[in-house]
Parts: C-alpha cells; structure tokens; sequence
C-alpha cells in the first residue's frame, strides 16, 4: 500500500521533534525521556529513541514510530497522520485518498450528506417558518444552526425520499439506513440534529418536536451498519482535539447540553444522550481523557445517575469529579439562566467523586433514627476506603466524628477493618498478573529482539536457517513477517516495520511487548546459538514429556515400545 511513500516521510521526520512538540522531553545519555502520555503516570517512563526513530515506554508497554504515536496522541487513523506529516515535510500525498478508505459505506454517508444539506435547506425555506421562530426563542442563532448542521424535516412525508429516489439512491437503501419506512419518510416536521460517528462523518439524525404535540420529544435513526446508538458519544469527533490542551471532557445528558456549552466557549464535552453508559462509550471516554468531569442533569434521576456512572468511570481508574446542577436545571437552562462565568466556576469547582456520593448518601437518611444514622455512617466509611489519599481520610472521617459526636478511634478502627478487607482480594490478583514468562518464551523474545536490530541482519539469516520449534503461533508469524519484510526491503528497519505491521494487531502487540522489554541489545554468534540450543532443549523436553504421557495411556505393548524408542532416541538427541 503507502508503505513505500510512509517510509520516505518517516525518514523526512524526527520522531523527537514530533514527540517533543507534544510532551516534554529530557536527554539522558543517547535516548530522550518523557512522561508517558498513554497511561496514567508522572515518571518519565517513555524513551525516544532518534537512532532507532521509536518511542516505548517501560511501564505500560506502548511502542512504536512517529506515525503511531500521532495515531494514539492524536486519535487519527493512518492516513490522516501521514497526510499532516506529509504536509510538514513537503512531500505530495495527494494520492493518498482518506475518504476512500471508508469502503462499501461510503453510499451511505453520501445519502447523509445530501440530506443534511436538504434538511437544513428545509429550515430557511416558508415551511421553515415556525421551527427558526422556536430556535430562536430558545437562543439558537444562525452561527450555531451551522456550527451543528441543524435542519427541519418538513410535514409532508415522502419529499425526502422522492427527493433521494431521483438521485437514484433505491427505497431498499432508504429503509436499510434509516431514512424510510416503506415508502415514506420516517422524519417528519421535526427540527433535525445530525449526529455523527468519531471520524465527524454524519451517520445517523435526532429529531426533535418544536410544536405542542404529545409526540415523543426526540426520534433517533435506528441502529444501521454504520450507527449503533451505544458507541456513539454527541460531539466526540470535535472534542477529541480540544479534550488534548484541555486535559478533561465534560460529560453532559443531552446534545442541547453540549450545543449551549459551546456558544460560550466550551467544547471540551460530550453528550451521552441518554442516560445508561455502555462499555464502547467507557473506552471512547478513555480516549478523549482520565480526567472526567461529570455534568448531568440537577433532577433526582440526573444527580443519581452521576452518582451510578461516577462508580462505574472510578471502577475503570478514571479521576472523575461533578457538577451538581440546582434541581430541575441541566447545563443549557443554566447556563441561559445564569450566563458563562457562572457556569465555568461551578466546572472549576467541580467536587471529587467521593465527596460527592458522600453527600448524596446523606439524601433519605432521617438523622433522628439512630439505625439510619449508623448506616449512613457505615456506608461513608465504605466510602471513604476508596479513597487512596490519607489526609483526605483523615478530614473525612475528623468531621464525621464532629458531626455525630462519635469517637474518632472508633471510626477509625472501623475504616480500617474495612480497608483491609477491601485489599485483601486485590493482592492476589497482582501475584497472579505477573506470572513470569518461561525459558523457552524468552530466548524466543531475545531472539526477535535481536532480529529488530537494523544491525543485526545476520540474525535474521541464521534464524531462517534454524529449524525453530516456536513456543506460540505468533511468533512464529511474527519471525516470518520479519524474514519476509527482510527479504523483500533488502534491509530492516524497525520503525518502518511497526507501519508494515498496522493492519495486524496480534502481531503489532506482541511487538510492542517485546520492543519495550529490557533485552540485550548486541549479539554474537555464539550467544545467538546458546540461544537456540535453549529452545531445542525445551521442545525437546516437552516432547519427551508429551511422550511419557502417552505410555501411560497406552496398553498396547507393541506401540509402547515403539515410543520408548522414540524418547530414547530424543534423550541422545538423534
Ligand atoms: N433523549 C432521547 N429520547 C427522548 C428523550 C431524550 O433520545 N425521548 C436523549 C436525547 O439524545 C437527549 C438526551 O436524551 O439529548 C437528554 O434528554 P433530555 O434531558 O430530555 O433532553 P434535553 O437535552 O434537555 O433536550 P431539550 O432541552 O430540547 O428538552
Ligand atoms: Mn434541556
């Protein structure tokens, strides 16, 4: 594909200017160090290296060239990056087409697009009339019905599909993507909300009633290939850029939510639509930020839900803290109500998690009856356990104590009993984490890292020759693809490897878990065959092994000394 074009840019670059315009980094010795930015650190764990051209980071074990540190950096797909890159170094790459990539649904999308444009055509038209009025009453003006893309579907209900059906898009489509039920339209005289998937493309819309009806509020496209409600977070694919500089997201209920934020200035935020938030969404989360900052609605359901997904964000090792909203307001009214600086203080202020849940616990306890006042109690202290800073605690629970006039030593026995019994599981967990690899798993791995070495090209000759008995299939597919990518580029060069290797994840990751192990560097000869010598010994062993078992199991004696022969013959290494 682009590999030879990706391969004139990377040299072009220095991934140490590309790395070190994003995070700051020190030189120790040949290698640059900085703080990792795909995990949650403050230790300069990653290094760059401009010999080798490639970052990898000791700690979580991400590695890789320039182009896939802007790809995870900066959230943007292969081409993108080679795109901006290109553009830097001067080098043409217009023929590399980003749309194209996107396949067999690219129809689908061009059918969005047009009817976007339709629909917000609709909206400046006569039949427009009432829907700008309501828009306007509601403080949406020009500017931002563009920044959106907002538009109306009108009353009568087949104009869309007459319209796309001219443009020899068939009904079965339209039904097939959500635009069509039968042979009508399935949106009509509703304002209309695009909603898009993470690259920005529009895959699916929001309707919602501008006129006193008893219809449900909003009507979302049905799940289709390309929009699958869970996965989608409103207004990721321009957060995404803004959630870098600023280093937290804003998570909003609703995309009205997020438009209002963004005529005063904020557009760090998403919107979940809706309140029940899916693993997909976790992980886009993830993407855009650790640091989250929860913004729901001010009504019971909004508050409990905050409290419900703040567990849920905690649980994943995110730092979240909330905005209580006064009870029935959400981001938009309050903001029209109380205007920007208002609004960006209570953001400022936002409160710990924790802090947070320990004031919602307080909500239908009556403080007279001693029972509840002992659950409530317990259930801050179970709290409190969570919580991994001790001066925190200590005010916590200084102030329970205060409150309820209960001895700071009794609550504080009981924090702790509490404690241990939460860390005690977790200690297991970690012991069995790091189950080390075998002898046989790493003289395969100190092999491959070797091979990686562009000065090492012997090795890859030698491993060709050696009759390897791989410990896993992925290694043997990642020692062909290196013999192979040898082979055909006269040379190796690992940095360039990682592109070659970026539609193969298996691969990639183990990559990247050997590239970030601390192996020796250089090799020799001998040490190369004391290193296939360890890996004859074990598959040697394991086949003795595999054997003697088989004997057991066997009743024949003819066939058992056929075996026995054959372990014999293993043992002298025939
Ligand atoms: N929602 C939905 N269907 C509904 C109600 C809500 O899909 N019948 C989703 C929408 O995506 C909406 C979000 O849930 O953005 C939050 O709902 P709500 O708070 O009711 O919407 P608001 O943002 O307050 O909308 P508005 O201000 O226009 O009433
Ligand atoms: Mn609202």
């Amino acid at each position: 594909m682009n590999q030879d074009l990706a391969s004139e840019i990377r040299n072009k670059v220095d991934i140490v200017d590309i790395i070190g315009e994003r995070i700051p980094l020190t030189a120790k010795g040949k290698n640059f160090f900085g703080v990792c930015p795909f995990h949650e650190d403050t230790n300069p764990s990653m290094s760059v290296s401009r010999e080798k051209q490639i970052y990898r980071c000791f700690s979580c074990g991400a590695s890789g060239n320039v182009f896939t540190f802007l790809m995870n950096y900066e959230h943007k797909n292969f081409k993108e990056v080679l795109k901006e890159l290109g553009d830097k170094v001067g080098i043409n790459t217009t023929s590399i087409s980003i749309q194209k990539s996107s396949s067999q649904y690219d129809i689908f999308y061009d059918i969005y697009n047009f009817t976007q444009k339709y629909y917000q055509n609709n909206l400046n038209s006569v039949e427009g009339r009432d829907a700008r009025k309501y828009l306007e009453e509601r403080k949406i003006d020009e500017a931002v019905i563009k920044e959106f893309g907002i538009g109306l579907s009108l009353q009568v209900r087949d104009d869309l599909i007459k319209l796309l059906q001219k443009k020899k898009y068939d009904l079965m489509t339209l039904n097939k993507i959500g635009l069509a039920i039968d042979d009508h339209d399935v949106y009509s005289n509703r304002i209309m909300f695009p909603l898009y998937d993470t690259y920005g493309r529009i895959v699916a819309f929001s309707g919602r009633i501008y006129q006193n009806n008893s219809q449900n509020k909003y009507v979302n496209t049905k799940e289709t290939v390309i929009f699958k409600k869970g996965s989608c977070l409103y207004h990721y694919h321009i957060a995404k850029d803004i959630c870098r500089s600023e280093k937290s997201v804003i998570v909003m209920e609703g995309f009205m939510d997020v438009i209002r934020a963004s005529t005063i200035g904020i557009r760090n935020t998403v919107a979940l639509m809706g309140t029940a938030l899916t693993d997909e969404q976790i992980k886009l989360l993830k993407r855009l930020s650790q640091h989250i900052i929860l913004c729901l609605d001010g009504d019971f359901p909004g508050r409990h839900a905050a409290a419900a997904i703040g567990k849920t964000l905690m649980d994943e090792g995110i730092e979240v803290k909330i905005v209580t909203l006064p009870d029935p307001d959400d981001p938009d009214t309050y903001i029209l109500k109380n205007g920007k600086d208002k609004f960006i203080s209570l953001i400022e202020h936002a409160i710990n998690y924790s802090d947070y849940k320990i004031e919602l616990l307080k909500e239908n306890i009556n403080f007279q009856s001693e029972k509840d006042l002992s659950k409530y109690i317990n259930s801050v202290l179970e709290e409190t356990v969570k919580i991994n800073d001790e001066i925190r605690v200590e005010i916590i629970l200084k102030k329970l104590a205060k409150d309820y006039n209960i001895g700071y030593n009794t609550l504080e026995k009981r924090f702790q009993d509490l404690k241990e019994k939460k860390t005690a599981p977790k200690i297991k967990v970690e012991v069995e984490k790091t189950t080390r690899k075998d002898k046989y798993q790493l003289a395969m791995e100190q092999i491959i890292y070797f091979m990686l070495n562009s000065n090492n090209s012997w090795v890859i000759e030698e491993v060709e020759k050696e009759n390897i008995i791989y410990p896993t299939n992925e290694e043997r597919l990642i020692t062909s693809e290196i013999i192979y990518y040898y082979k055909r580029n006269r040379q190796f060069q690992l940095a360039d490897f990682f592109t070659y290797l970026q539609d193969k994840p298996n691969l990639l990751k183990l990559l990247n878990d050997i590239v970030s192990q601390n192996y020796i560097e250089q090799v020799d000869k001998k040490d190369l065959f004391t290193y296939f010598k360890v890996l004859r010994d074990y598959s040697k062993q394991k086949q003795i092994l595999h054997l003697e078992e088989k004997i057991k199991k066997e009743s024949n004696p003819d066939i058992q000394a056929e075996i026995s022969e054959q372990i014999r013959k293993l043992k002298l290494g025939e």
